[in-house]
């Protein structure tokens, strides 16, 4: 198959059957020394993102995140998490710089193992890295009927500002809550960055070439910023869901400092706002190492039958998609189910990858001596 540019050829995009790109993608962190069953799991993580239509934390994120963080030594590919305590219902580990697609997955499916025990188990991790898109691990706990929550800290990198702060303290903090919506309807997973949108859409637009709304970013005096090469020049700041103080962003920032409290403060990992943020000019500043997680999962199924817990679930949402909508071609849905339903699309007819991602697989591919997965349309 040779991906061409859809804008130069009219060509549609590579379409790649999913499980190639996962067995791709398993290679590939093999070959950077992950033993294969943990990078098995870190693969569907990573293609979690092209799958369900959450690109900017796909296979983007191969050549531009996670391969440089093995090159820099800042991923341990082999690590051996550590338990620091365990009290039963909850669980403190040392990530010990393990790969955050796969160690977050891992500290789901034991707070999950641990609700079933106690109905509820919390699993908190300090010294872990980037776990691409939350949803995809806390969907993990929704499978088992459990309701699963999980957030993490940016480590010690500082990119956002606190409301009417002259000095970036924090990082985008992600979060999601996943939970059955009953034996009918795909799970209501909400899947969000705590600024009004993470920095991979921001590097998305700037890599074809187009503007920013207004509400992305700002200038150092708190302006609104179009140019999205502004946040990689250290000149734009992320802006906080809920935009100016006046139309919420001390929620988006109080959010993010939940994340920052429960996910980093508790297991004692590398916090975003500390005295050395004042050491540079204000710009960005710090590292996302020592990367916080927590993985909360409650178990309604050990308080009552969980039979009557999935049946009110489905009412619960079937309702809401019933709310009569204000444009009938627009119906009313719930966060998890246009993902729930581009992966089901994706499942069948091959994930849509752009001809560019496709460039940079080949050339991983390449670099690795792999085979770059076969398209479905070419
Ligand atoms: N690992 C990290 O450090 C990090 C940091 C930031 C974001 N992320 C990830 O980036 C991904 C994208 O985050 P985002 O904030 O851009 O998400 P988004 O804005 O695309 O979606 C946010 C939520 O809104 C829901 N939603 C949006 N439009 C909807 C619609 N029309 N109908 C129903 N629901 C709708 C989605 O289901 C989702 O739950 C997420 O997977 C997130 O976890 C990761």
């Amino acid at each position: 198959m040779t991906p061409t540019s859809p804008s130069a050829a009219g060509e549609p995009d590579p379409r790649v059957p999913y499980e190639s790109l996962v067995g791709f993608a398993t290679e590939v962190f093999a070959a950077r020394g992950v033993p294969h069953a943990r990078a098995h799991t870190a693969a569907e993580a990573l293609v979690y993102g092209d799958l369900a239509g959450m690109r900017s934390h796909g296979l983007t994120n191969l050549s531009r995140l996670y391969l440089p963080l093995f090159d820099d030594k800042r991923v341990e590919p082999d690590a051996q998490p550590e338990v620091l305590a365990d009290k039963g219902a909850s669980v403190l580990l040392d990530g010990n710089k393990g790969l955050g697609l796969w160690l977050a997955s891992e500290a789901m499916d034991l707070a999950a193992d641990r609700a079933a025990e106690y109905g509820i188990g919390l699993v908190s991790v300090r010294n872990a890295t980037h776990f691409g898109c939350a949803g995809h691990h806390t969907l993990r706990a929704a499978e088992r009927d459990m309701v699963g929550i999980l957030a993490s800290n940016c480590g010690g990198q500082r990119i956002a500002r606190p409301p009417g702060g002259r000095v970036a303290m924090l990082g985008t903090n992600p979060m999601s809550i996943a939970s059955p919506a009953g034996p009918e309807l795909p799970p209501y997973c909400l899947d969000m960055s705590t600024t009004a949108v993470p920095t991979g859409k921001i590097r998305q637009a700037a890599r074809a070439g187009q503007s920013i709304p207004e509400g992305w970013l700002t200038d150092a005096q708190g302006q609104p910023v179009t140019d999205p090469h502004a946040l990689d020049r250290g000149e734009g700041f992320p802006t906080w869901l809920g935009g100016r103080p006046e139309t919420g962003a001390y929620k988006g920032y109080g959010l993010a400092l939940l994340v920052e409290v429960l996910a980093a403060l508790v297991p004692g990992a590398g916090l975003g706002p500390t005295p050395e943020a004042y050491e540079g000019t204000g710009g960005p500043s710090g590292r996302d190492d020592d990367i916080g997680i927590l993985a909360l999962v409650v178990a309604p199924g050990a308080l009552r039958p969980v039979e009557g817990f999935l049946s009110q679930a489905g009412g619960l949402f079937q309702a809401l998609l019933d709310c009569p909508p204000i444009d009938p071609d627009a119906p009313v849905s719930y966060p998890g189910a246009r993902e729930a339903a581009t992966a089901a699309a994706a499942r069948a007819d091959g994930v849509s990858i752009t001809s560019a991602l496709y460039g940079e697989l080949r050339e991983v591919a390449d670099q690795w001596g792999l085979q770059v997965p076969a398209g479905v349309n070419g």
